[in-house]
Formats: C-alpha cells, sequence, structure tokens
C-alpha cells in the first residue's frame, strides 16, 4: 500500500509523527508538504493528496490541518476522494468498514499524537465490509457523478439508529 501525506503548517509536526509510524510498519509513502511550519493554505495540499489517490499513484491518503475539517472538505470536491475525518480509532475504523473511506484527514490541534497514531493504524489495517455497505457507497458514488438511484425509503420519521450491525 502506497500513502500520500500532506497537511498545513499545523499538521507539520504529527505529520513526521506518522511518517515514523509508517517507517516503522514499512509502508511507502510520498510527503507532498509541506516540510516547514510556515503558514500555507490547506486546500492546496488537499488537492495534491487526492488526486494522487484518485488518479491510482496513491492507494490511501492521509491529510492534517488543525481540524481536519478544511482538509475533508476541500478533499471531497475531487472526484473519487471519500475523506473522513476521524477523532479516534472506531471512527476510522467504522470509515473504512461502512464507507470505503480513501483519505483520512486528522486535527493536530484537535487530537493527541498518541490518539492520532491509533486513529492511523485503524485506518490502514480495516478492510471495507462489502455487501450492504457497497450499494450505499455506490449511491455516495451516483451523487458526484449526477446519476439517480432508487431509494429504498421514502419520507418517514427519523429514527435515532446506535446500532452499528445495521
Ligand atoms: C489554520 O489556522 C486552520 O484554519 C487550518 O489548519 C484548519 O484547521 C482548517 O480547517
Amino acid at each position: 500500500m502506497r500513502i500520500a501525506l500532506g497537511s498545513d503548517h499545523t499538521g507539520v509536526e504529527l505529520k513526521a509523527r506518522v511518517k515514523q509510524a509508517l517507517d516503522d510498519r514499512h509502508l511507502e509513502y510520498h510527503d507532498f508538504g509541506p516540510s516547514t511550519d510556515s503558514p500555507v493554505d490547506y486546500p492546496d495540499y488537499a488537492v495534491r493528496v487526492s488526486e494522487s489517490v484518485a488518479s491510482g499513484q496513491c492507494d490511501r491518503g492521509i491529510l492534517i490541518c488543525g481540524t481536519g475539517v478544511g482538509m475533508a472538505i476541500a478533499a471531497n470536491k475531487i472526484p473519487s476522494i471519500r475523506a473522513a475525518q476521524a477523532a479516534d480509532r472506531d471512527g476510522a475504523r467504522l470509515s473504512r468498514e461502512h464507507n470505503d473511506a480513501n483519505v483520512l484527514t486528522l486535527g493536530a490541534r484537535t487530537t493527541s499524537i498518541d490518539n492520532a497514531l491509533g486513529i492511523v493504524d485503524a485506518f490502514l489495517s480495516t478492510p471495507f465490509g462489502e455487501g450492504r455497505h457497497q450499494r450505499r457507497v455506490d449511491k455516495v458514488m451516483a451523487l458526484e457523478e449526477g446519476r439517480s438511484f432508487p431509494t429504498t425509503h421514502s419520507s418517514g420519521p427519523l429514527i435515532r439508529n446506535d446500532n452499528p450491525q445495521r
């Protein structure tokens, strides 16, 4: 697996720790920058990493900004990118299992380094769950391509569902 890495100035330190962790696991990566903490604009790096994943040059992307939010918003503008901002291991695991997320975004100002490394581990080691999740991801991709799709449920009461098995 080849991983594309990028950050803005707030994420340079955490990105260095992520690179160490990837080195420890002998995983290949390409760092799209930046290499210093001089202020930069997060969309510039979101695009570089996302395009490398969308083109197949890299298999997954990891983007770091202050909160992970700006990176997720920007990355999700690139066709075929499903970027997930994860705050804990479970979120990262489910973003792979249920959503086939191909880009992970992290918040350097909101996540401890230990937690961030656990999130990266869960993101890289969890396979997509296929089955019912594939049907749902296909609908997301249809939205991106402007295609319509049959809905299984029309309008109805909104029911809170905390059961991750559904
Ligand atoms: C930079 O100050 C900050 O806005 C950026 O890192 C990020 O948090 C945006 O979403």
